[in-house]
């Protein structure tokens, strides 16, 4: 674990606007910072930083918290990770204290798989530049493929010797433990127990995480034999989830964030040669059709992407199977195809830079476009077929983001598939309807509650009513959370009891009352337990907590506080400057209508209990419960009106 006083003194060098001003544009409005949110698309600034209380808020997104949260969100780092990427950027040295065991046990164990495949990696990089046999046949072949030593050196790229045991002896004779070479794949075990490489006499392309470490090979044969595969590939493992990595991310990212676009690509020559050529904003999916978490690792940096594949019917094929994820995404999808026998890398050698851009600029096509050039005229004269091609097309232009092409590209459709235009246009119509209804009743449910909180449409088996109830509860909590972030280091100015702090007596006053929301409920235990130990936690504690939720909360809560936007408070309904003037009705309110509400949740449930029995006995303690907290309530509701002016 990295030392709390090393923590504190990231803090300290951290300056917020710098770390995001990395990421985001931002320019300074009052004694804010604005720009456009990475984490949604947006052509309006809502995204806002304060210098002064070093957090952010994003008001697409919902995102909020410290520096960490947002290189957490943004990069996805580890809290660790985040705190290692500012450390490196202020220069500070980083101390770590050895860690309990069990919770760092899987990390520790990620670790070493990682520790393993970067050795992997040296070794075989090292066998392409300084061993004869690497170079005669590892180094000649990439060179006469035209890679530079730049980008070999830049990827990794290796060549595993074509013998059984060199690798995995000399990673055995250097300490590295049995356990993870066979985990990460690099060795395989025989029958007898012994291990030997699985990677002979191949290129090796190292697959880098989002993070720039060494997590995986594709390993590609120099052989013209049918019977060899062509890549052998490492097998998932705890650090390798093949249907999370994009190839080369880790190298585009910047320059993808920059262009605001993202060439994919098929393979991982591809990669290399077009970024070789200047065009570093690409990746590759390998050889599989984009998956959903490819797809949102994309959308962290641009939601454009240009689909670059080869003319071959595979490769359209696995490029439209992923297409329909993108537009849920609410991606800009362009593609291309590369005249038959080309490939991306064949053609940027062939052409060169300009070249290459020019037929991109010039060939590439919106969806609709796309998908009409690969529907063959037999596939139409198969009824069933056709209805499917008219079905995905109308899916596709209901999806699709300009509205006002939707009748041309109606037209289109209804002459190359010889259907009725108004009927189609029907279709479409009504795919389109069902999408806004579907979105509407999100946009609706998404307007009261925060990212935190409870959305009506994905609960399950709960009646509206009882959604609406629950809604109602977690405000109520959250309404004592941010009282007690704004006024728990305040003294009590009622009542005369001197010397005692807001915060701890909310805590006092609430000890039995037992909280819902999740976030809530964490942070006032983590609040009671600081006042236990006679502490009054402030503010600070919580925003630069290791835990996501507490952050995103408290962020939530305390950013009206600064205005960071100026309709919060219209937003949330809150007079902060009200709520000052008679702060005894303030905290006894929330405090009390909170209990009341807690004790018409157990009215509610005791009626129903009563509702379902029929044992006489049953009923009368029922009923004597009832009573008791009906007048419970009637206290609680008295004591409200005499503290409550208002
Ligand atoms: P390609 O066959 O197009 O390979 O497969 P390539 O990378 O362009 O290789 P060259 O140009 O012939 O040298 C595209 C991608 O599909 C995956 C790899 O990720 C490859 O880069 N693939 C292909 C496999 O995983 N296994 C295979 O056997 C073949
Ligand atoms: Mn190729």
């Amino acid at each position: 674990m990295i030392t709390k006083s090393t923590i504190d003194r990231i803090m300290e060098a951290t300056d917020i606007v710098e770390v995001i001003g990395e990421f985001v544009q931002l320019k300074k409005r009052g004694a804010n910072y604005v720009g456009l949110s990475p984490f949604a698309n947006e052509r309006t600034p809502s995204f806002t930083v304060s210098p002064a209380k070093g957090i952010f808020k994003d008001f697409s997104s919902g995102k909020g918290g410290s520096a960490i949260t947002f290189l957490m969100e943004l990069e996805k780092f580890s809290y660790p990770e985040a705190l290692k990427w500012l450390a490196k950027k202020y220069s500070i040295e980083v101390e770590e204290t050895v860690e309990t065991v069990e919770n760092k046990e899987e990390e520790n164990h990620r670790e070493s798989l990682m520790i393993v495949t970067g050795y992997a990696a040296k070794f075989f990089h090292e066998s392409l530049l300084e061993t004869d046999e690497g170079k005669s046949i590892g180094l000649s072949y990439f060179k006469e493929r035209g890679f530079s030593n730049d980008i070999i050196k830049k990827f990794e790229l290796g060549y595993s010797p074509d013998q059984w045991e060199v690798f995995t002896g000399q990673a055995l004779k250097n300490g590295y433990q049995q356990q993870f070479l066979e985990e990460s794949g690099l060795s395989v075990k025989r029958d007898n127990g012994s291990l030997y490489d699985r990677y002979r006499g191949r290129v090796m392309f190292p697959i880098h995480s989002f993070t720039g470490r060494v997590i995986a090979f594709g390993g590609r044969t120099l052989k013209n034999d049918k019977n060899v595969p062509k890549y052998v590939n490492s097998p998932e493992s705890e650090i390798y989830h093949k249907s999370s990595v994009l190839y080369g991310l880790y190298f585009a990212k910047k320059a993808i964030r920059e262009e605001d676009n993202c060439f994919l690509v098929e393979g991982y020559a591809d990669v290399l040669s077009v970024y070789q050529a200047g065009i570093e904003n690409v990746v590759a999916s390998s050889g599989t059709s984009l998956t959903e978490e490819q797809i949102k690792l994309i959308g962290r940096f641009t939601k454009n992407i240009t689909i670059l594949y080869d003319g071959d019917t595979a490769g359209i094929k696995a490029a439209i199977r992923g297409l329909s994820l993108l537009y849920k995404d609410r991606f800009n999808v362009k593609i291309v195809s590369f005249p038959d026998g080309n490939d991306p890398d064949s053609y940027v050698r062939s052409q060169g830079t300009s070249g290459f851009k020019k037929y991109i600029e010039g060939t590439s096509k919106g969806i609709v476009d796309f998908y009409l050039t690969t529907v063959n005229d037999d596939d139409l004269k198969d009824p069933v077929k056709k209805i499917k091609v008219a079905d995905d097309l109308a899916d596709i232009i209901s999806n699709n983001l300009e509205p006002e092409f939707r009748s041309s590209y109606v037209k289109q459709v209804a002459e190359k598939l010889r259907i009725d235009e108004r009927a189609y246009l029907n279709v479409v119509n009504k795919s389109y309807s069902n999408k806004l209804k579907k979105d509407n009743t999100q946009y609706k449910a998404e307007i009261p509650v925060e990212s935190d909180e409870v959305n009506f449409n994905d609960e399950k088996g709960v009646s509206e009513g009882s959604s609406l109830l629950l809604y109602a509860e977690q405000t109520q909590e959250k309404e004592i959370i941010r009282l007690l972030l704004l006024y728990g280091g305040k003294v009590i100015d009622w009542d005369g009891i001197a010397n005692t702090y807001i915060g701890p007596f909310m805590i006092a006053e609430l000890s039995d009352v037992e909280f819902e929301h999740p976030p809530s409920k964490k942070f006032v235990e983590l609040y009671r337990n600081e006042v236990e130990n006679g502490i009054l936690p402030e503010e600070q504690h919580f925003i630069h907590h290791v835990d996501k939720e507490i952050v995103n909360l408290v962020i939530n809560l305390i950013a009206s506080k600064y205005t960071l936007s100026e309709n919060w408070y219209e937003m949330h309904k809150i007079l902060v400057p009200d709520e000052q003037v008679n702060m005894k009705a303030t905290i006894l309110g929330a405090i009390f209508h909170l209990k009341k509400q807690k004790v018409g949740k157990i009215l509610e449930g005791l009626r129903s209990e009563l509702q379902k029995t029929a044992v006489e006995e049953d009923q009368e303690i029922l009923l004597n419960q009832y009573m008791h907290m009906k007048k419970v309530e009637k206290t609680i509701s008295d004591y409200l009106g005499s503290v409550i002016l208002k």
